[in-house]
């Protein structure tokens, strides 16, 4: 059986797959409606239920029995703890020749803070001293490098989970040995002080900065992110902010991305880049449509396709 997709009369119409677990979510929602509005046809596949099938040179998706088909471009919206199968999933598209605003590679490359960490330092991009070890006796000696406070976090944490602020060597040391205990790859870092418990959430589409906004940590906590009671406001940002957050993006091969930066003594250092950003904080905060940006993204993408 072959998933019906729209037969679009208009060519400029377009079959959009939105790859998510969740329809009910806001920006599955946001993204859904932004290219119903321009009048595209939309399926959205929980990409965990996608069977792959390699055969005689030929890659297909399978979706509860049905060959997907006439698809023109993917919206992929990846979770955590789904890295590795959503980009074997994008990567099946991708073979097909298939637009995609979030390759495979760009996926695999953002997402652990570990590997984006190496790309944007190697890139001669700031960001907040790091280490990682296994060597559990390393720990102490690692530790007196840094300043009295060290933030420890988790290499695959979301949402500030798994980010916490040791204020001893000690207590670092512990924390430390407790995630390395439970087979959870952790780094320390340098605690930016400075950034008084802001960051600053910068969304670029197709090099482009479409939206920007400073979120707050709540009182007595440093971690800004809205999930952990943060709060958020349109914040302006610097030329030197722009072109750090453009350059991240570039350098790991991402379209549509959320950029997070932290304002210290020594210039914007960034923080992660985040491949499938969320859209209902900025969306909400800064009043811009940007799952529209996404969409005018990927018609401007399909139509230079077509053309070549
Ligand atoms: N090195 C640091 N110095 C100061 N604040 C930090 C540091 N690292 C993280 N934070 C705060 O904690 C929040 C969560 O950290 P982050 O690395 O973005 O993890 P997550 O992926 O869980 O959001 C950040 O948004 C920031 O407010
Ligand atoms: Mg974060």
């Amino acid at each position: 059986m072959i998933l019906d997709c729209n037969n679009n009369e208009n060519e400029n119409l377009m079959n959009i797959a939105i790859l998510s677990r969740n329809p009910a979510l806001y920006s599955t929602q946001s993204l859904a409606r932004a290219a119903r509005v321009r009048h595209h046809y939309v399926r959205i596949l929980d990409y965990v239920n996608c069977d792959l099938i390699m055969e005689d040179g030929n890659l297909t998706i399978s979706y509860h029995g049905q060959v997907i088909r006439d698809i023109d471009a993917i919206i992929p919206r990846i979770g955590a703890s789904h890295t590795n199968y959503g980009s074997a999933v994008i990567r099946q598209f991708e073979q097909k020749g298939i637009m995609t605003t979030l390759s495979s590679e760009a996926l695999l490359k953002s997402r652990d803070k570990l590997t984006c960490s190496q790309i944007l330092a190697s890139a001669g991009l700031q960001i907040p001293r790091t280490i990682v070890s296994n060597n559990t006796i390393m720990y102490g000696d690692l530790l007196e490098t840094f300043d009295k406070n060290v933030v420890i976090k988790l290499i695959h944490g979301t949402h500030g989970i798994g980010v916490v602020l040791a204020e001893s060597k000690g207590q670092a040391e512990s924390i430390l040995e407790a995630f390395n205990k439970t087979k959870q790859k952790s780094m320390m870092q340098e605690f930016i002080a400075e950034a008084k418990g802001a960051d600053i959430r910068i969304l670029v589409v197709d090099q482009e900065i479409v939206g920007t906004m400073k979120r707050q940590a709540k009182e007595g906590e440093f971690r800004s992110n809205l999930h952990r009671g943060g709060s958020s406001k349109v914040e302006p940002i610097s030329e030197k902010e722009k072109e750090v957050a453009l350059k991240a993006v570039k350098h790991l091969g991402l379209k549509v991305a959320g950029v997070d930066m932290l304002r210290s003594n020594r210039g914007p250092l960034i923080l992660e880049v985040n491949a499938s950003p969320g859209l209902e904080g900025i969306e909400t905060t800064t009043k811009v449509d940007i799952a529209g940006r996404i969409i005018n993204f990927i018609e401007k993408s399909v139509n230079q396709l077509e053309s070549v």
